[in-house]
């Protein structure tokens, strides 16, 4: 990612010269000679830093800095002036001026302070922690942990395998937040919504008029990616023939984009997950053995939550202050049976369904202690598949669409809307479930 710096000077000629050199070096640079453009621009829009001159008409570098401060106080400024004096010098590193450059400098000078700030910055960033917190103290999850300290300073591709809503992408972020890799991209990529036949120009990029409708050079994904990690979501729902292009990338860390002549080199982290099993998939004739062997080096295993019963107490928790801070709810606690129905459910939807409903309970909370009633969890599969037959009697087809009927809105529910997700959980296939939401005339408002 290029780091983007907004510089505002009225001295056009010095603007101009100023852009051009950080351009050169990679950055994207914004101009402004007015200065209150300049500021509207920050406000509104994203930037790593601001280079401006002092003394302008209108607005002076002082004025702006302090702008920035009141808005963003970590963002770095770096001032310049022709006319240096005390008074200013002090204001400015009052402010929390980052530099204070005297005109004329050696574009080196600039340069050089710009690269140093920018370091720190990212620095500051991927240490300040944008790990996420995996929750959990089960001996599964503790394992998982130590997994995953142990591999992260590596580049070995990892596949993180579990049910829908298990925390594979969560794991995947938290081992590209732990590695050398993260103060560069995270690039999540479903492999299950890319078309087979636009895969190769998504992943790896094309030359303009490659193929028709390619109207300009366009940056793959791996090129995005690059310096970072690459997490490939649903690998297990690449076609053959596709797997076997990343195949190929993966072999010998080079690819060429669509119409391209050379081969750019890939320096670049692979992570892949899917909710499939991968081996019987192999066996099935759909998944690539080579692949696979590729691919997990390393494997993680996220059990479903009704498998680390003990973890759902501490993430119900978790997920309570979290919903209560973020929707300004003065919510204490919880009461025993609100933790004992969380713990005898099933959860179908894994984590992502526990935090859903959490959520949803924080919001409609009747007190400042939540209790069972607070909760809505859909009756469990099993549950609605052992009914009783009334002494009345039942009409068998009818009952039976009534039982497929409520598991397609569980389905749906827990996976947020996602019918690809909803499809797995329900173990059919996406023709299957949307031939059923045709037959019953279900629709995704409904949920
Ligand atoms: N151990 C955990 N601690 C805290 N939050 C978690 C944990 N595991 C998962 N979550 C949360 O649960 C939700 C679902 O996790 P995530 O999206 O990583 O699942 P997934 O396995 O990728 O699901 P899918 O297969 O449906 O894509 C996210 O909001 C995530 O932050
Ligand atoms: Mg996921």
């Amino acid at each position: 990612m290029k780091s983007k710096i907004v510089v505002i000077d009225d001295e056009i000629k010095l603007l101009k010269v100023i852009k051009r050199a950080l351009e050169i070096d990679g950055y994207e640079v914004y101009d402004f000679s007015n200065p209150f453009e300049g500021l509207d621009f920050i406000k509104t829009r994203e930037s790593d830093l601001v280079i401006s001159d002092i003394r302008m008409s209108g607005m002076t570098g002082l004025d702006i800095l302090s702008n920035i401060r009141d808005l963003y106080p970590e963002k770095p400024v770096i001032l310049m002036t022709a006319y240096s004096s005390v008074d200013t010098a002090i204001t400015a590193v009052k402010l929390g001026a980052s530099d204070y450059l005297l005109k004329p400098f050696e574009l080196s000078d600039l340069k050089e302070s710009v690269s140093k700030i920018l370091d720190k910055k990212s620095e500051n960033e991927a240490k300040s922690s944008n790990i996420p917190t995996i929750i959990g103290n089960s001996a599964e999850i503790l394992k998982i942990q130590e997994i995953i300290d142990n591999i992260s300073d590596t580049d070995s591709t990892i596949l993180i395998t579990g049910e829908s809503g298990t925390g594979k992408e969560l794991i995947a972020k938290c081992i590209h937040q732990k590695s050398p890799r993260a103060s560069h991209a995270f690039v999540p990529v479903n492999c299950s919504a890319i078309p087979e036949s636009l895969f190769e120009s998504e992943m790896f990029g094309h030359k303009k008029g490659s193929f028709t409708g390619a109207i300009m050079d366009k940056k793959g994904l791996f090129k995005e990616a690059e310096g970072g990690t690459l997490f490939l979501d649903e690998i297990g729902d690449l076609p053959l023939a596709t797997q076997a292009k990343l195949l190929r990338v993966l072999q010998d860390g080079t690819y060429r984009p669509v119409g391209a002549s050379g081969q750019n080199k890939s320096n670049v982290r692979i992570l892949c997950a899917t909710n499939k099993n991968l081996a019987e998939e192999v066996k099935k004739g759909n998944f690539r053995e080579d692949l696979l062997y590729r691919i997990n080096v390393v494997e993680i295993e996220l059990p479903p939550l009704r498998k680390r019963n003990g973890d759902i107490k501490l993430l119900a928790e978790y997920f309570i202050s979290y919903y209560s801070k973020k929707h300004n709810r003065k919510i204490k606690s919880a009461t025993p049976d609100f933790f004992e129905l969380l713990s005898n459910y099933k959860w179908p939807g894994n984590i992502r369904q526990l935090e859903n409903s959490i959520e949803r309970a924080v919001i409609m909370r009747k007190s400042e202690i939540l209790d069972s009633s607070d909760l809505r969890l859909p009756t469990s599969i099993e549950e609605s598949s052992s009914l009783t037959i009334p002494d009345t009697g039942l009409p068998l087809a009818e009952t039976i669409d009534k039982v497929e009927i409520s598991i397609i809105n569980q389905a749906l529910k827990s996976t947020g809307g996602n019918y690809s997700k909803a499809a797995s959980l329900l173990g059919i296939t996406r023709q299957n479930l949307n031939y059923k939401l045709h037959k019953y005339n279900i629709r995704k408002e409904d949920q």
